[in-house]
């Protein structure tokens, strides 16, 4: 991570496109990150951010364009590969593995991490206690660094919403990425759980981390980032400085139902 220097292109999105039967749901985008940077990615729904999302993280293939993180060339990877060359995400949904705890469910974001492991093998084959005991520890500082450490050995049924969000953060965390991708990980979250989240997405960027963040909440994306990225009908409409976003009229039009959020922030 810190090998790497502040302002290195990370990320390089080039005329990426996706087709979904008749509908260009991401049209000839171009979106660079850089090392260490926060990025906001925002839109009215069905924009293309989280389709953009999945092309990134290899869910989905790219009808069109060019995807390379770090030099490497991302075309046609699967998920588990994009995943080792450094890039992690959070759902728009949370998906917490049942019937484990805290610290288990941060543990499999690191087992993904492992050369042809299949992160049930970590369970059930003798690995090295030390090589357990390391991995344990490093997910009780992730969880701290959420703000769950207190939590870490409950069951995550008894987790509440906003912790959920917060445990997922911890998981891809664990594998120790350079790039993480946040889908609306505000959404749900009460204000006093927004304020932190804001606190723990510019810690990340302060562990050397670049963040990439798909938002709703203008006071988050505005307070956070140091540049946006404005999706409308899959096409890019704007990038600049928060402030530029602000004051950006084709911005302001794409609102237009929802110009209160983006003005009250
Ligand atoms: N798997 C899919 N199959 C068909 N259409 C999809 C699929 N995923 C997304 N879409 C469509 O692509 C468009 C962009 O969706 P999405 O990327 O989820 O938008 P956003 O995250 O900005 O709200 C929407 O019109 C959505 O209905
Ligand atoms: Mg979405």
């Amino acid at each position: 991570m810190s090998a790497i220097n502040k302002g290195a292109e990370l990320l390089q999105v080039r005329g990426l496109g996706r087709r979904f039967g008749g509908l260009q749901a991401v049209d000839d985008l171009d979106l660079t990150v850089h090392a260490g940077e926060i990025v906001g990615v925002i839109g009215p729904n069905g924009a293309g951010k989280s389709t953009t999302f999945n092309l990134i993280a290899g869910a989905l293939g790219p009808s069109s364009g060019t995807l390379a993180f770090a030099g490497t060339r991302m075309n046609g990877l699967p998920p588990h590969r994009v995943a080792r060359l450094g890039i992690a995400r959070t759902f728009q949904h949370n998906r917490p593995f049942a019937g484990m705890t805290m610290a288990e469910n941060v543990m499999v974001g690191m087992h993904l991490r492992m050369k042809n492991a299949l992160w049930r093998q970590v369970f059930l084959v003798d690995e090295s206690a030390r090589a357990e005991a390391e991995a344990a520890s490093h997910a009780g500082e992730l969880l701290e660094f959420v703000g769950l450490g207190d939590a870490k050995n409950a069951d995550v049924s008894t987790l509440s919403f906003g912790q959920g969000r917060l445990l997922e953060i911890a998981r891809c965390l664990a594998a120790r990425p350079r790039l993480v991708l946040l889908d609306e990980p505000a959404a749900g979250l009460t204000p006093a759980e927004c304020d932190r989240l804001c606190e723990i997405i510019r810690g990340i960027a302060a562990k050397g981390i670049a963040v990439l963040l798909i938002e709703h909440d203008m006071r988050l994306v505005m307070s956070t980032v140091e540049r946006i990225v404005v999706l409308n009908f899959g096409r890019k409409i704007a990038e600049g400085t928060p402030e530029q976003i602000r004051s950006d009229a084709a911005v302001a039009a794409a609102y237009l139902g929802d110009l209160g959020g983006l003005t009250r922030a």
